[in-house]
């Protein structure tokens, strides 16, 4: 099948680079970077670092309100299905990348293949839940990575078309994590960070949801980190975006909460696996931190990958920017006198296996094409 593959930000590099070998093992894939993270700490770096082919196409459209990022993608994406035909084009996730990769697909009558469908977090404020909704009503192929997406499509009468896959970014995290397992790797980023960084002796948190740029809610996050920061330092990897809006609104973080730039993939690996805790609004980052049995507050009112903390067995936790909740969740699952026995144990124990959803979704692709 020739199917054009659409790209824009880091996540979606990180879901591109499990899913890209098996792909091109039974197709042909016309690449595409909408461009749409542009730093190269966001997304430059990912294609050496996870070996990603170069984009077919760059549309270059960079940042900038809603409205005016969607139509510069969809005025650039569109020429480019007209001249390249393909019999699907493939989108992954629920950023601005994804609506515009399936409505000018859709448009053209172009079958939409949609990587991480029936996700819902049941609040149309968020952005993403806009794009998730929209690119799953246009899909034809809608590869679900968890049972709840699969009753989640079924619920908006959705069930053509719906394989349940496996979560996709679980592939890539089982074949790293295994490479960064050992305290070695630690040492070897804390070097390269020029931080003082033991197992089990810092908390890594990543901030970025667009509600949590709001200023009082990075007042309200910016007191949890300062809290967690009193027990143990606080690594962040802060997104330009976050950045800029605390910059805006004159908000200092707490000294203990070491600011950084943000990572590349192994690295986030390396300092997740080996934090006390992670504390974080984004979708993969909880996920890997479930994987890794690293425990995890959520820094959201609520999370669309239900599983991800039903199965956690209490270790992911939902708090949202309730610092007292915060607070006692973070004594419960990283004890200060007991979080570097249970980082190191943790470390040593790791068995992550790959969900097979690359795999899965290639071959459904060969069987429609
Ligand atoms: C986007 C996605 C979000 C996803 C996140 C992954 C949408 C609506 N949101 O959010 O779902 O979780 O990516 O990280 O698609 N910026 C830079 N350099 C960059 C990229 C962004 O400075 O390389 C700054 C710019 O000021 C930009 C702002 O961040 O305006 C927001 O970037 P944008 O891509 O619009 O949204 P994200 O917040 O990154
Ligand atoms: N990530 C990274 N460097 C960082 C922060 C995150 O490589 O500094 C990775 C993280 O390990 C995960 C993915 O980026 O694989 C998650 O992307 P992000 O948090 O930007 O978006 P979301 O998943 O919330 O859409």
């Amino acid at each position: 099948m020739r199917i054009v593959s659409v790209v824009g930000t880091r996540p979606q590099l990180i879901k591109a680079a499990a899913l890209v070998p098996a792909l091109r093992a039974r197709h042909h894939d016309v690449f595409v970077d909408t461009g749409q993270h542009y730093d190269e700490a966001m997304a430059g770096a990912f294609f050496a670092e996870l070996a990603l082919p170069r984009p077919d196409h760059s549309l270059g459209v960079g940042g900038g309100s809603h409205a005016e990022q969607t139509a510069r993608m969809l005025l650039a994406l569109e020429p480019i299905l007209v001249a390249e035909r393909p019999d699907a084009v493939l989108v992954y996730g629920d950023t601005n990348s994804t609506l515009v990769g399936a409505l000018a697909a859709a448009k053209l009558g172009i079958p939409v293949a949609h990587v991480e469908a029936g996700l819902r977090s049941f609040d149309r404020r968020m952005p993403e839940e806009l794009n998730r909704v929209i690119a799953d009503h246009l899909s034809c192929w809608l590869f679900a990575p968890t049972p709840a997406a699969v009753a989640n499509l079924a619920a908006e009468g959705i069930t053509s078309g719906v394989l349940q896959v496996g979560d996709l970014m679980q592939d890539l995290a089982a074949r790293v994590a295994a490479e960064v397992r050992d305290a070695a790797a630690l040492a070897a980023v804390a070097s390269s960070l020029d931080l003082p960084l033991a197992p089990g002796g810092y908390a890594f948190a990543t901030v970025h949801r667009a509600e949590n740029r709001e200023p009082s809610a990075m007042q309200a996050w910016a007191a949890i980190l300062a809290d967690a920061a009193a027990v143990r330092p606080v690594v962040l990897a802060l997104h330009p975006g976050t950045r800029a809006a605390l910059d805006a609104a004159g908000i200092a973080l707490d000294p203990g909460v070491r600011v950084i730039a943000p990572q590349g993939y192994r690295t986030t690996l390396t300092l997740q696996l080996h934090a006390a805790a992670v504390l974080t609004d984004s979708g993969g980052v909880q996920r890997e931190a479930g994987w890794l049995r690293t425990p995890c507050l959520i820094l959201r009112d609520r999370t669309e990958w239900v599983e991800a903390v039903a199965e956690s067995a209490g270790r992911i936790v939902v708090v949202g920017l309730d610092r007292r909740r915060a607070a006692d969740e973070m004594a419960r699952l990283a004890p200060a006198d007991d979080a570097l026995r249970l980082a190191a144990e943790r470390a040593a124990t790791m068995d992550l296996a790959p969900a097979g959803a690359a795999e899965a979704i290639s071959v459904a692709l060969s069987a429609a094409g």
